[in-house]
């Protein structure tokens, strides 16, 4: 469907560029909150999915923002974040909190990395080298998707510490080169996402016989190994048809094992909800596990990541770190998933709602907005910083 996208991409450079033009032209320092160039008038990181509504064409909106099945899940997220009480201590001396926090053994501005997401240049010419390069900026880890837009070596250029997130593909000998091309970009962390066997059903996507515009490719994989996702069938998600191609459909343990022994980076395992998993992981080497259900797009029915995440926090000890995504939205978020005991998070989709009001502009703007946030809810909540945070009390609110 070239021609919808040709209108809807011209619409959308409309929108932005009017967007730009009425930016602040003069950055305020984040003071208080405050948003700044890039912000289209946002003051908090939630702010940014309503601003990209208005300028994103509607597949690719129902792309990112849409989850599988009745969205069952995905409407949990937020729900069971919303439902984390987070009892804050008093007079503990607390005025400036530091944000700075520990991932992988190395020093963070902020107990956040940017979640691996496909294909960013959907969302904004510049993609995946805005959004690496404002995670650099903002001392965060960016981890770049094996189904980016941008190649991992100009990523990896772009931004600061670039961790490479891994889709094991049905080619082993691709998989090889991945690893490789990662290491050698400087990739400093591999992470491995085992939630998608196969894609999710995304009714959205299946109703808008969605597909990538000719000029988005899967810039990682050899040319024309993403032919498939460019080809718009009504009633079929070209993207899930080409990941149904190229993805290993079948993993076990036996092969987590392999890729713990093929790569000397800390690995990061992606996409587990059930304790007994994350033990495995933590059996088979994993550095990390990320206790996320995909931000709502796979299994549909499964438990909001939040949910699941203090039995995992239980059944791993100390014997692995643990990060959750999947809803987080704000600095009070981040404080929550900390205070479930999590070590840090991942933010997925606002970040892409950003790139696409403000480009590099916007990206910069939300992990301000997003470190504002949680420097006030730390200095709230009585923390100094976000390892703090990590004993803090929480009740269920209904
Ligand atoms: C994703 N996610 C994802 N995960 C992954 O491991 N590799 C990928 O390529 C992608 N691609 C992707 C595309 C888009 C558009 C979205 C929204 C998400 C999942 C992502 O890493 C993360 O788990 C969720 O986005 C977290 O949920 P929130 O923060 O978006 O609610
Ligand atoms: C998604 C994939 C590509 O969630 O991970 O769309």
């Amino acid at each position: 469907m070239p021609g919808v996208f040709d209108d809807a991409h011209r619409a959308q450079t409309e929108a932005a560029t009017f967007l730009r033009a009425h930016l602040h032209p003069d950055p305020a320092p984040l003071a208080g909150g405050q948003g700044g160039a890039g912000d289209g008038g946002a003051v908090g990181l939630a702010d940014f999915a309503e601003l990209a509504r208005a300028v994103l064409p509607a597949p690719v909106w129902d792309y990112v923002a849409g989850g599988s099945g009745a969205e069952t899940t995905l409407a949990a997220n937020r729900r069971a974040l919303d439902r984390v009480g987070v009892l804050p201590r008093m007079l503990r001396g607390v005025h400036t909190p530091s944000t700075a926090a520990r991932l992988l053994g190395a020093s963070h501005a902020l107990p956040v990395a940017v979640a691996p997401m496909a294909y960013q240049r959907l969302l904004h010419p510049d993609g995946e080298l805005a959004l690496a390069a404002a995670a650099g900026a903002a001392g965060v880890p960016y981890v770049a998707s094996t189904l980016s837009s941008e190649p991992i070596e100009r990523i990896a250029g772009a931004g600061g510490e670039v961790w490479f997130q891994l889709y094991w593909l049905r080619d082993r000998g691709l998989v090889a080169d991945l690893l490789d091309r990662a290491h050698a970009a400087g990739c400093t962390a591999l992470t491995v996402t085992v939630d998608v066997p196969v894609l999710g059903r995304r009714l959205r996507d299946l109703r808008n016989g969605f597909a990538l515009p000719p000029d988005v490719h899967a810039a990682n994989l050899p040319a024309g190994r993403d032919d498939l996702a460019h080809h718009g069938t009504p009633g079929v998600s070209a993207v899930a048809a080409h990941t149904h191609e190229v993805f290993a459909p079948a993993l076990t343990w036996a092969d987590l094992e392999w890729l713990r022994a093929r790569t000397p980076l800390p690995l990061v395992v992606k996409g587990v909800l059930d304790p007994r998993d994350a033990v495995l992981a933590a059996d088979a080497g994993a550095d990390a596990v990320v206790v996320s259900n995909h931000g709502g797009r796979q299994l549909d029915g499964a438990p909001p990541a939040a949910a699941a995440l203090p039995e995992v926090v239980d059944a791993v000890g100390d014997r692995c770190e643990v990060l959750l995504d999947s809803g987080i939205r704000s600095g009070t978020d981040v404080l929550r998933a900390l205070a479930l005991g999590a070590h840090g998070v991942l933010v997925g989709r606002p970040l892409l709602f950003a790139l696409a009001v403000g480009g590099r502009a916007g990206a910069d703007t939300a992990l301000a907005l997003l470190a504002a946030e949680l420097t006030d809810a730390l200095t709230l909540a009585g923390c100094a910083d976000p390892a703090a945070a990590r004993d803090l009390r929480t009740v269920p609110v209904d």
